[in-house]
């Protein structure tokens, strides 16, 4: 009698309200937990951007704006460095490697959190979208946040993160507030 004790399938519909209230509340949750990222620029330029990222900012990455704006994404201290070379940009900028919440270069990282947001309930962004946007985010964080770009990039977050704890006192202590050097916090 197994079939007797099969549960029986949802209707289409409930499927669908189901995956709706999901994204609804992703989204209350992204909103309710606001980053310094969200109060800076939603855009940024790309003319100059190889024409695969151009496409890649026209389209895929939109849809990282469901939940959050993309200010979150585009103004996010996370900058993707291949293992090689992340020493010897910490060697050569001791003083920005010492906040992480102004630049984190990290191997992977983008990598890592277009998989954390495309594992989201309600999101759609299909695999090959996702690659897409890791690359573009890659490629993006490389170009803004370091080599002659890195002090303009440090003087951008420090406004941000000044900014962000004028604004929401208690948020930033919990999020920030734990950074151990205090002399490298804004
Ligand atoms: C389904 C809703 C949803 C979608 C779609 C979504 N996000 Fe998020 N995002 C969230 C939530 C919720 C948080 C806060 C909690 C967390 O980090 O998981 C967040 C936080 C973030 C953060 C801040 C992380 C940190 O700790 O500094 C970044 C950056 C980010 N998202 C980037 C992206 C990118 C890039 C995309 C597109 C690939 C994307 N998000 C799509 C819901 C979403």
């Amino acid at each position: 009698m197994l079939a007797a004790v099969a549960p029986a399938l949802p209707a289409p519909s409930l499927i669908a309200a189901d995956v709706k209230t999901g994204a609804a509340s992703e989204k209350e949750k992204a909103l309710q937990s606001p980053y310094a990222n969200d109060l800076g620029p939603e855009t940024i330029d790309i003319s100059k951007y190889p024409k695969e990222h151009q496409k890649t900012y026209a389209g895929a990455l939109k849809k990282c704006a469901q939940c959050h704006s993309l200010a979150r994404p585009l103004n996010s201290q996370f900058l993707e460095l291949p293992a090689a070379e992340l020493d010897a940009f910490k060697k050569a900028n001791p003083d920005a490697a010492k906040n992480p919440f102004l630049v984190q270069p990290e191997d992977g990282i983008w990598k890592r959190y277009v998989k954390r947001m495309m594992a989201k309930p309600g999101c759609d962004i299909k695999p090959e979208e996702g690659k897409a946007i890791y690359k573009f985010l890659e490629y993006d964080s490389k170009t803004r946040k370091t080599g002659d770009h890195l002090k303009s990039w440090i003087e951008h977050r420090q406004k941000l993160l000044a900014g962000f704890k004028a604004k929401h006192a208690a948020r930033y202590e919990e999020i920030y507030g734990d950074y151990q050097d205090p002399s490298a916090r804004p």
